[in-house]
């Protein structure tokens, strides 16, 4: 999936000029991500590579992306990217709306999305090296790889430490809410520039990417309604069971826990943009 879009670019201009925008857009790209800039420079590099800012470590690879990524034989148990881990049970959580704050519109779709992928590891539950395809040929032995040796104060065999702040856990009423409609609800593939329910958030941009309808806020000072990484990301839910909240009856947008986080980024917390000024917050909320 690419961040960027040029809507309708190749239906209007020339292929010369398509391309001779496309290389500039690479070129841009190359040059505003530095080598450092990477994953592998962030807590999320947790095999052998030299990098790693975190203190855990396992032994057995010096890949990346496997603790996370596979090329063939994801998980798509829900709509995240070539996942390589279990996906936990949506029912093992308690979610936020259980707190009971009279304040909250929004409806709550079960853990689910990009959020319950980043809670295969942060709920504290399963090894991190528990993955579905460990490297190398077939999956013999894959089980004794995942078993393998981890190093680092911050976890106890492999799974983040009980206590930590980052063991986010399995009772979510003290986390802020991820699978809840955006807005109070309102934005839906059939009107996908509503109002929102709730007036004190700021208005989404849309896109139909493919056949997806896709929402995001847009951060930038004068909002260019294009996606990018640094956009607060909404993600789809289809309606349905197990996927949209009970009585939803198509697509529509919810805050999860990538909307606020890129777990690729060198940024502070992993947040898609600085939060001075608490301007993650206010990305969303008009307070
Ligand atoms: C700690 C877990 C983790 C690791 C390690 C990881 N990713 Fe990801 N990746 C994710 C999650 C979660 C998403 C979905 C995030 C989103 O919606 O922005 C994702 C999305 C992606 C995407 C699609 C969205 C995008 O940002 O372009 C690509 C491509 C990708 N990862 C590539 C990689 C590669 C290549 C590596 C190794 C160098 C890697 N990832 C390592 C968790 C990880
Ligand atoms: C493969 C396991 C794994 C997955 C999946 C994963 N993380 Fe992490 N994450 C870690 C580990 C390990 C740490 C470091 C924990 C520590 O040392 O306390 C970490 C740290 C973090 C931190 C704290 C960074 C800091 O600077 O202190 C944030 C924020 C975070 N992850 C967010 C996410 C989000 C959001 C997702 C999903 C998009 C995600 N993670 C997916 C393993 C994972
Ligand atoms: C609405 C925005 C938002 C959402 C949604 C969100 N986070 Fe965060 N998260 C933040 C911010 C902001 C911080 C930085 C807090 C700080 O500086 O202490 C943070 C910090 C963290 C940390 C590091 C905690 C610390 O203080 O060291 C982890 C781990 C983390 N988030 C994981 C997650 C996971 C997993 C999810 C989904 C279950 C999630 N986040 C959802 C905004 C969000
Ligand atoms: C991606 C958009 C987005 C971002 C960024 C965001 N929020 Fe939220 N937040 C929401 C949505 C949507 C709700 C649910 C509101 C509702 O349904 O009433 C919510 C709910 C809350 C609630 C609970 C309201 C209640 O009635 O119980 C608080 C408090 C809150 N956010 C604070 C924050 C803070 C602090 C930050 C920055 C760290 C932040 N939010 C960042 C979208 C966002």
């Amino acid at each position: 999936m690419g961040w960027r879009h040029w809507p309708a670019m190749a239906g209007k201009r020339g292929l010369a000029t398509l391309l001779a925008g496309i290389i500039v857009a690479v070129a841009g790209v190359a040059t505003s991500l530095p080598a450092s800039a990477q994953i592998k420079n962030t807590k999320h590099n947790l095999g052998t590579t030299a990098g790693s800012t975190g203190v855990n470590q396992f032994s057995g690879t010096a890949e990346i992306c496997v603790f996370c990524h596979t090329p063939h034989g994801a998980d798509t148990s829900a709509a995240v990217p070539l996942w390589n881990r279990t996906l936990p049970l949506p029912a093992s959580f308690t979610t936020y709306d259980s707190l009971g704050t009279s304040s909250l519109d929004g409806k709550t779709a079960p853990v689910g999305s990009v959020s319950i992928a980043c809670l295969s590891c942060h709920d504290g539950v399963t090894s991190m090296s528990a993955v579905i395809n460990a490297p190398g040929s077939g999956t013999a032995g894959d089980a004794t790889w995942a078993a393998g040796t981890w190093s680092g104060a911050n976890q106890t065999g492999g799974k983040i430490g009980a206590g930590l702040i980052t063991n986010i856990g399995v009772d979510l009423r003290n986390d802020h809410p991820i699978g809840i409609q955006y807005g109070g609800g309102g934005l839906k593939a059939s009107t996908p520039a509503a109002a929102t329910t709730d007036t004190d958030f700021k208005t989404a941009s849309n896109a139909l990417i493919g056949t997806t309808r896709v929402w995001w806020v847009d951060t930038e000072a004068a909002p260019n309604g294009t996606r990018q990484k640094t956009d607060m990301m909404l993600y789809t839910r289809a309606a349905g069971v197990g996927s949209g909240y009970t009585g939803q009856t198509e697509a529509e947008p919810f805050v999860e826990c990538a909307s606020c986080h890129d777990p690729h980024t060198t940024n502070g917390t992993f947040l898609r943009i600085s939060n001075a000024g608490s301007a993650v917050c206010l990305a969303c909320h008009i307070k």
